[in-house]
C-alpha cells in the first residue's frame, strides 16, 4: 500500500452501476483476503471467462541448504528464455526465491505470478511493465514491485537484466516508515513523490487468442481466452505495480559506520530488502568506514553488487552475489579494513535481502558457485 490513485472510468459509488446497458465488471483485487491492501477493477468484460486451461511443470530448483558463504558471478548466465521462462532460481526457500532474468526473447505472453509478490531490480536495460492496471516505464537502477496476481507483460530491451524476489508473504514499505495516517514519514531513504504507478491508457482491443501464464510453483496453469486481459475501463485503490529508482533514495550516513537497517528499502515478513547506495563515509576522524566483522545468526545475508566499486570484498565485480549464512562470522576480507580508512566515499551500489529462514542454493547456481569463497578471509 503507498497512497491512493484513481484513473479512468467507475461508478460514482462502489459495488453499484450507472446505466445497466453498460455494465462493467466489478472486481476486489486484493492481499491478505479482505483484510489487506486493495483495489477496485472495473472490467469490459467477465474476467472470469476462460476459454480452456493447460498445464506445463516447472523445473524444481532443488534449494539446497549451505553451511558456508557462496560467491556466484551472474555475468556468466547464459541469457535465455524471455520474462516468464528465462528466470533463473539461485537461492531461495519455501518462501522467498531470488533469481536473476537475463531474456533472450520477448514475449507477447501474458504471466500472472499467482502464488507470489514480485520485487525485480533493473540491473541494466529499460522498457515498459504493462498490466492490466496501465503502463509504467522501467529503466536502470528501478524497483518494479509487481503485486501477486497482477497480469502483466514485461517489454524490454535486448540487454535488459534483471534481478528477481519472488515472495509468499507480501512485500511492502516497511512499517516504522510510515505515520499513523499510512504515509511516509520525514527522515525516511525516500518519498512519496518518488514512487511511480501505472497508467491506464485507454486502448480497443479487439477479441482474440491470449495466453495468459499462471505461475502456481511448481507448475504454470496456462488461461486460453478470447478477450484481451487488459480490459479495463477504470480503477481505484492502494493496490498496484508501482516503481522506485535507487537515483531517488537518499542514504543515510553517520559520523561512524551505520548498520544495515538504515538501507532498508522494502520489507515482507520473511525478509528484508537493503540498497547500499553511493554515499559520503562517517566523518569522525578517526572513524572505520568499512563494515565491522558481524555474526547475524538469525539471518541469512545475500547481497548483489549492482554497480561501482566493492571496497570490502575481493574478486568480487559487477553482477557477483554473495550469500553469508547464519552461524558464520563474516565481514571485511584481509587488508580492507586497513585500506578503507581515511576514505571519504563509495560509489558502489548493492541489493541486500536479509532472509529469516535459511536460504539454500539452487542446483543450478551450485553448478558455477565459487566454493573456495570462504578463503578470501584467508590469506
Ligand atoms: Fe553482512
Amino acid at each position: 500500500m503507498v497512497y491512493y490513485v484513481r484513473q479512468g472510468k467507475m461508478p460514482r459509488t462502489r459495488h453499484t452501476f450507472e446505466r445497466a446497458n453498460e455494465l462493467m465488471r466489478e472486481e476486489l483485487f486484493g492481499e491478505e483476503s479482505f483484510d489487506g491492501s486493495y483495489s477496485l477493477l472495473y472490467h469490459r468484460n467477465e474476467p472470469t471467462r476462460i476459454k480452456s486451461i493447460r498445464e506445463i511443470k516447472k523445473r524444481d530448483p532443488g534449494f539446497k541448504l549451505l553451511a558456508s558463504h557462496t560467491l556466484v558471478h551472474t555475468d556468466n548466465i547464459k541469457r535465455e528464455g524471455d520474462f516468464i521462462t528465462g528466470r533463473k532460481p539461485l537461492f531461495g526457500n519455501e518462501r522467498l526465491v531470488i533469481s536473476i532474468l537475463r531474456p533472450s526473447t520477448s514475449s507477447d505472453s501474458f504471466f500472472r505470478q499467482g502464488l507470489n509478490d514480485q520485487l525485480f531490480y533493473v540491473c541494466s536495460g529499460k522498457g515498459l511493465l504493462q498490466s492490466m492496471m496501465g503502463d509504467l516505464e522501467f529503466e536502470e537502477g528501478d524497483y518494479l514491485y509487481v503485486p501477486k496476481g497482477t497480469t502483466y507483460l514485461l517489454q524490454h530491451s535486448k540487454s535488459s537484466e534483471f534481478l528477481v524476489i519472488e515472495s509468499r508473504d507480501n512485500i511492502g514499505l516497511p512499517q516504522r516508515y510510515l505515520n499513523r495516517y499510512g504515509q511516509i514519514k520525514e527522515g525516511v531513504p525516500y518519498y512519496t513523490r518518488d514512487i511511480r504507478h501505472p497508467i491506464l491508457k485507454h486502448k480497443s482491443y479487439g477479441k482474440g487468442s491470449y495466453d495468459v501464464y499462471v505461475d502456481f510453483g511448481d507448475r504454470y496453469i496456462i488461461e486460453s481466452r478470447t478477450e484481451h486481459p487488459f480490459d479495463l475501463e477504470g480503477w481505484d485503490g492502494y493496490h498496484y505495480p508501482f516503481a522506485l529508482n535507487v537515483r531517488d533514495i537518499m542514504p543515510i550516513v553517520g559520523k561512524v559506520h551505520q548498520p544495515p537497517p538504515v538501507h532498508e528499502t522494502f520489507s515482507s515478513k520473511s525478509f528484508m530488502v537493503g540498497t547500499f547506495l553511493p554515499r559520503k563515509y562517517d566523518f569522525h576522524e578517526r572513524a572505520i568506514p568499512i563494515s565491522y566483522y558481524h555474526s547475524n545468526v538469525d539471518t541469512d545475508e545475500f547481497l548483489y553488487y549492482a554497480s561501482g566499486n566493492f571496497m570490502s570484498r575481493k574478486g568480487v565485480r559487477k553482477g557477483s552475489a554473495t550469500l553469508h549464512v547464519r552461524g558464520m562470522i563474516h565481514g571485511p576480507q584481509p587488508g580492507t579494513v586497513e585500506s578503507s580508512i581515511g576514505r571519504k566515499e563509495t560509489d558502489e551500489t548493492a541489493i541486500m535481502v536479509e532472509s529469516y529462514e535459511r536460504l539454500g542454493i539452487s542446483t543450478y547456481a551450485e553448478g558455477f558457485a565459487n566454493k573456495d569463497y570462504i578463503k578470501t578471509w584467508f590469506q
